[in-house]
């Protein structure tokens, strides 16, 4: 009788553990970028720094994700010889056509952020939020809660705790506890509107 017990609560959680790492799999739509970009291959090949691509706007707005004319100036012809570059000309530089980039941080739309009251003033790095965004040489699956739109990164409680957590912190509890590290406290309306 015992056995039998014993073998059922481990038939149990083996099926709980199998359903939870399963789950998110399960509830997130994977959508390709449009360009396989690399930020190693600038930083090495193309000597770019985080500002050529990412600047600050002259009234302090955040230009986020570069558009193609940042783009065009290095790569109205093909400067290597790799199929990623080949078709990122034929497919965006040469029609003049705009890459629809899926930003893995953006936020709903009631919530306030600001860049440079964080980078400029709070000297926080990009890495403290972003993880190695920046550093990556390919770009992973982006994926989508289904209901709500948002990206996995930023929505809600990681939804499975055990080790398969994306890297960075956009979650409202990065950002409350982040702030409660530095002695700062927000009201529900500093950060949303
Ligand atoms: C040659 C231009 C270029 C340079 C230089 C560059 N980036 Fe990017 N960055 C991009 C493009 C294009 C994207 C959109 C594709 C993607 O998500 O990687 C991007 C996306 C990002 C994102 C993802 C934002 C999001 O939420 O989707 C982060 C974070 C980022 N860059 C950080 C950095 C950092 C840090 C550096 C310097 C170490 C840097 N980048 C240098 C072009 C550049
Ligand atoms: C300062 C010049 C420069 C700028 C600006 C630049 N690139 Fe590049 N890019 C390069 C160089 C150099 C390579 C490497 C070419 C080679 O040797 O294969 C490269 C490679 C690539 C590749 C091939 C990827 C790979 O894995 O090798 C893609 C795609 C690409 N760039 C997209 C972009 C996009 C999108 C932007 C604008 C956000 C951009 N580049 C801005 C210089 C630049
Ligand atoms: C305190 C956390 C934090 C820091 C530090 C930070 N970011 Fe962000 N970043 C965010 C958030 C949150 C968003 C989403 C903003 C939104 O939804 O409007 C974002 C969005 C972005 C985007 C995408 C914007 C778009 O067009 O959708 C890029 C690119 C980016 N950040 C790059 C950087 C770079 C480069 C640095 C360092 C210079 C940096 N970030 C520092 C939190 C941060
Ligand atoms: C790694 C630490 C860190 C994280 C993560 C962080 N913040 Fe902050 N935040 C700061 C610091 C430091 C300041 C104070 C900047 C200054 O000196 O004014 C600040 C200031 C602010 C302010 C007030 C300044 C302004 O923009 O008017 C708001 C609002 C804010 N953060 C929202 C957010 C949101 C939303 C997130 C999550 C998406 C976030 N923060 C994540 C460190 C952080
Ligand atoms: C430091 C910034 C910050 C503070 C303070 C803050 N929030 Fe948030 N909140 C966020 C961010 C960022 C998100 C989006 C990411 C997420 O869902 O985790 C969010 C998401 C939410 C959502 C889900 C919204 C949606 O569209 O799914 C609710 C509800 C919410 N917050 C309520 C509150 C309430 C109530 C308070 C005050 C007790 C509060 N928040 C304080 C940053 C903040």
């Amino acid at each position: 009788m015992i056995g039998g017990k014993i073998a059922f609560a481990s038939g149990m959680l083996l099926a709980l553990a199998g359903g939870w790492l399963a789950f998110p799999r399960i509830l997130y739509q994977t959508r390709q970028q449009p360009v396989n970009f690399s930020h190693k291959v600038h930083a090495e090949k193309a000597g770019a720094k985080c500002e050529d691509c990412h600047s600050f706007r002259d009234d302090g707005t955040y230009a986020g994700i570069p558009t193609l004319d940042k783009c065009s100036g290095c790569h109205t012809a093909a400067m290597g010889t790799t199929a990623e570059e080949k078709n990122f000309i034929d497919q965006y530089v040469t029609p003049n056509r705009e890459p629809q980039w899926l930003s893995y941080a953006q936020q709903p739309e009631n919530v306030y952020f600001s860049h440079i009251a964080h980078v400029k003033l709070g000297h926080v790095k990009c890495e403290q939020c972003h993880g190695n965004e920046g550093g990556t040489g390919a770009l992973r699956p982006y994926q989508q809660d289904p209901i709500s739109g948002y990206s996995r990164d930023i929505w809600g409680r990681p939804v499975a705790p055990v080790g398969l957590r994306n890297e960075g912190g956009m979650k409202m509890d990065d950002c409350v506890n982040c702030h409660r590290r530095q002695g700062l406290e927000y009201s529900c309306l500093g950060c949303h509107k």
